[in-house]
């Protein structure tokens, strides 16, 4: 039997792990909160992994506020460098292979198409700075880890811009949704179902990855899909907005190009069907 340790198993990707895993009853899930494991004490993953026979580590930890970020850039830098260091660190010693996400937010947004896994990283950005160390940090420390980097990620569970948007439609409200921003929406339940079938598979392609769900679109065209599909258009007033005041730059295009990623493990949903198929299903 497979043990898969998942860390900030609280989080949006954590909670959809927890879903998702059970598709996968043979699988031994240890599931951790930051309260449980905090990947920042090399002590407490040390103890962990010495009471574990841990054989997989999906690390789902990390700091996400991108705007608070700016503030507080030494503890962005802590969790998603210093701790992605250590954790690959404790993977390598007791053999763990390691699944760690990254994000878009490590190109500049300057490109005209996809970026592709090796093309030029330039963060405009803290939290794209320290998720950027973090990559390096782990490709430094060990060989068998699966680094995927996503993007604009939303599911049924935490903080997201989709159950922002239906929040905001119960209450009637009036939107200003930027369309300067292009990427791809990516329902975080396809990312962590497509992490445990490659654990299941047994694939040794290690490497880094693009992984989001396919198309691309803006945060405007967003929102208009989650109102307009789950049939909720005539409660907001949705307007277009060129110019969002944000503390952090934004990369203004961050589509991510899957090729790798789909010729080592196969197909991914595109954005539309797949939130039409989170809207059904709840
Ligand atoms: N959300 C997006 O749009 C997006 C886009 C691209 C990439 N990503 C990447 O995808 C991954 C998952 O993101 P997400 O949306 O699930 O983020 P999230 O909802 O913010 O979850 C992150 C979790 O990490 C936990 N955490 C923070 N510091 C920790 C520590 N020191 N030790 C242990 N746990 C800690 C948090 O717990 P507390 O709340 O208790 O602090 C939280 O439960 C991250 O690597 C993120 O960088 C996300």
């Amino acid at each position: 039997m497979k043990t898969i340790l998942v860390t900030g198993a609280h989080g949006q990707l954590g909670q959809c792990f927890q879903k998702q895993s059970k598709k996968y009853p043979n699988f031994k899930m240890l599931f951790c909160s930051s309260r449980e494991l905090d990947i920042t004490s090399q002590e407490a993953l040390q103890q962990f992994f010495k009471q574990h026979q841990i054989d997989f580590c999906i690390n789902a930890a990390a700091y996400t506020n991108v705007e608070q970020a700016e503030k507080e850039r030494e503890k962005a830098f802590l969790v998603n460098a210093e701790a992605a260091k250590n954790i690959a660190e404790i993977c390598k010693k007791n053999g763990a292979v390691l699944f760690h996400f990254s994000t878009d937010y490590v190109f500049n947004g300057q490109s005209q198409k996809p970026y592709k896994e090796f093309d030029e990283v330039n963060p405009i950005n803290v939290y794209g700075s320290s998720k950027l160390k973090g990559e390096k940090e782990i490709q430094s420390a060990m060989e068998d880890y699966f680094i995927l980097r996503t993007s604009w990620l939303y599911s049924e569970f935490g903080h997201n811009f989709f159950r922002t948007i239906l929040k905001k439609a119960a209450e009637n409200a009036n939107l200003n949704i930027t369309t300067s921003q292009i990427g791809t929406p990516t329902n975080a339940n396809d990312l962590a179902e497509y992490v445990l079938r490659i654990i299941h598979s047994g694939s040794k392609a290690f490497g880094l990855y693009h992984f989001s769900n396919e198309g691309e679109a803006t945060w405007y065209d967003f929102a208009e899909e989650i109102l307009r599909y789950s049939g909720k258009m005539d409660q907001v007033t949705l307007n277009k907005t060129g110019f969002f005041k944000t503390l952090a730059k934004r990369p203004e295009y961050s589509v991510l190009s899957k090729e790798r990623f789909v010729e080592a493990f196969g197909s991914l949903k595109d954005w539309k069907s797949s939130l039409h198929g989170l809207i059904d299903e709840n």
